[in-house]
């Protein structure tokens, strides 16, 4: 990777891909994330496959994905442990309205949700839904909840949504280069001032 400085503090950022329309933006942003100098492995659900392929997510991260049928084969590893424990931080982006609610309740059926469970260091979570999925009273509670575990949240942003059949408002994806200023300010980790 030439002409870009490695970060102050390289850090271990484990990328939760889950099934929102904005899963086609996540190669993006663990690309930024590995260029930054930061080593990436990632952690996609089922229901993210609907929306990015897991090739291009395995080639973005340059290596195989963690999956819920990697967390099940019979290797001896357990997965959901050794991956929160390998990860300083865990960005979940896009986050679906469906993986916070079972962050906050605790749930640990899926390689993601019981990474999170397993004692992820730091969990940010850059939620896309529909706006009123984000304005549902559900959702924010749950939010909040995440937020009282110390859990942090980049966006969602305002703006046009994916479908014409939504109107504007609040639940884009944040913009990818506040996602990466976002997790760096949770390392407390300077950037690599390589900012586009
Ligand atoms: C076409 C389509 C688009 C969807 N987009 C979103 C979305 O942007 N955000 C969201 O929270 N859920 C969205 N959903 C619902 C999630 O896919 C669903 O809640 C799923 O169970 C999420 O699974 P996961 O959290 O394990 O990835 C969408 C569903 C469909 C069929």
């Amino acid at each position: 990777m030439t002409g870009i400085l490695p970060p102050m503090h390289a850090a271990k950022i484990l990328v939760g891909v889950t099934g929102g329309i904005a899963a086609y933006k996540a190669p993006g942003a663990i690309r930024r994330l590995r260029e930054a100098g930061h080593e990436v492995k990632v952690v996609a659900t089922e229901a993210a496959f609907r929306f990015v392929p897991e090739e291009t997510l395995a080639v973005a991260a340059g290596e195989p994905v963690h999956t819920d049928t990697t967390w099940w084969e019979r290797s001896g590893r357990v997965e959901h442990v050794s991956l929160a424990r390998w990860a300083d931080l865990v960005l979940v982006a896009p986050a679906t309205a469906d993986s916070m609610a079972r962050a906050a309740v605790g749930l640990g059926d899926d390689l993601l949700s019981a990474t999170i469970l397993a004692g992820a260091k730091r969990v940010l979570w850059a939620p896309a839904m529909n706006p009123e999925m984000w304005a549902n009273p559900v959702t924010a509670r749950n939010a909040e909840t995440l937020k009282g575990w110390g859990h942090r949240f980049v966006g969602p942003a305002a703006g046009s949504m994916a479908s014409a059949e939504e109107l504007p408002g609040v639940g884009r994806l944040a913009e990818e280069s506040e996602v990466v200023a976002a997790v760096e300010a949770f390392l407390g980790t300077r950037t690599t001032g390589r900012e586009r």
